[in-house]
């Protein structure tokens, strides 16, 4: 299969594992990257060894590239997606797609008014360990999922990260940032939702910068930072999901998933990798289950690879625009959800993406 050539735009703090990824990964060859701060462009591209340099603009009209991938903060997304589009670029965004539902909207229609395709992260469900809870699920070992429970709560990346802000905009919070993680595994292993509540609050207005260099500065926080909310799922599973950032300790597991024949505790859908362990009636213990899928270190950037295989092949993608578009109507819809005192309906939908096989990356 003939490379695509790809450019990378956003030469941040997520960028090395995918500027490190796709030089591994076969169907994709990075051409070029670009940032608004070209400093950082000009050593991302020294660092991978990274042909051209380029401006944004001069990324979009570029002949070279193929496919853009967009790895800057949230509230550029849905913009720089509808430009690369609008250069003719197939274009894989970081998550959320976009921060409006309506901008996510506009982007899907606009690649297919150009016939182009449209991925976004994350991509930890195609990696082994949710691969492998999938596959369990669709072999029956749990029964008929019936509901799930599925828990992000910590303190917040000011501690960690070297420029937090966007983390408390909106877009952000934990909904928005880890949100997509969660929901995308839940639905790659439980089907579309069609309904959704929540309660939904800011915990505290300013939060201060524990990591180098804006050590010490205040962030004003204008997006809830602790959401509890409720999924119905079109197959009739019920789920809660808690994401917070209010929240310096806790012992409740990722995600589980009930069914009528049993519990599967998954992975961390952040990550890759496992540990699965499944539950039986009948017997006291849980049973660690090997992983027989491949992908279970960081491989962010195979959702790109895969997305190289449909480009070429003129097929699917896993990591899609509608998979991610309905993942934003319901971190929308649990925000709305919480402010209306009401239930929200997701118009959108999607199906559920297929199994990895092994030649796919
Ligand atoms: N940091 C993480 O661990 C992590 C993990 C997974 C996903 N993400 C996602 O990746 C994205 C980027 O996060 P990050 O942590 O790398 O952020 P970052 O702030 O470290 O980097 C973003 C980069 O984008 C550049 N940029 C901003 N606006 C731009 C524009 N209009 N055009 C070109 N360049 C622009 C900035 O100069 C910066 O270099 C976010 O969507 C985030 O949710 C981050």
């Amino acid at each position: 299969m003939e490379k695509v050539k790809v450019g990378i735009v956003g030469c941040g703090n997520i960028s090395d594992i995918y500027f490190t990824n796709c030089k591994k990964l076969d169907g994709l060859e990075v051409v070029a990257c670009a940032d608004l701060d070209l400093e950082k462009a000009h050593q991302a591209a020294a660092n991978y060894h990274i042909e051209h340099v380029y401006t944004v603009k001069e990324m979009l009209d570029s002949k070279n590239v193929e496919l853009i991938i967009i790895l800057t903060p949230p509230a550029t997304h849905a913009s720089l997606c509808l430009e690369a589009l609008h250069g003719g670029k197939h274009v894989y965004v970081e998550k959320p797609i976009a921060i409006k539902v309506e901008d996510g909207k506009r982007i899907l229609e606009l690649a297919k008014e150009k016939g182009l395709l449209v991925g976004s992260a994350p991509d930890t469900f195609l990696g082994g360990g949710i691969q492998m809870c999938r596959k369990l699920i669709d072999d029956g070992w749990i029964g008929r999922p019936v509901a799930a429970n599925a828990f992000m709560m910590g303190h917040g990346p000011e501690a960690w990260h070297p420029n937090p802000d966007f983390f408390y905009q909106e877009g952000g919070g934990p909904l928005f940032d880890m949100g997509p993680y969660y929901l995308t595994t839940l639905i790659y292993l439980l089907g579309a939702v069609k309904r959704v509540t929540a309660s939904a609050r800011i915990s505290l207005n300013e939060r201060t910068i524990k990591s180098k260099p804006l050590y010490g500065e205040k962030i004003q926080v204008h997006t809830p930072t602790h959401i509890s909310g409720v999924l119905d799922f079109e197959d009739g599973a019920v789920a809660t999901l808690i994401t917070s950032f209010d929240v310096w300790g806790s012992q409740v597991p990722r995600m589980e998933i009930h069914g009528t024949e049993g519990t599967l505790s998954v992975p961390d859908p952040n990550t890759f990798g496992g540990p699965i362990l499944l539950k039986r009636p009948g017997v006291n213990t849980w049973e660690e289950i090997p992983i027989i899928f491949g992908c279970t270190e960081n491989s962010r950037g195979i959702g790109v690879a895969d997305m190289a295989t449909a480009i070429r092949a003129n097929g699917e993608h896993r990591a899609n625009g509608e998979l991610a578009l309905h993942v934003l109507e319901i971190m929308h819809g649990l925000l709305v959800a919480s402010e209306s005192d009401c239930h929200y309906f997701p118009e959108s939908t999607c199906q559920r993406p297929t199994l990895v096989h092994q030649k796919d990356f």
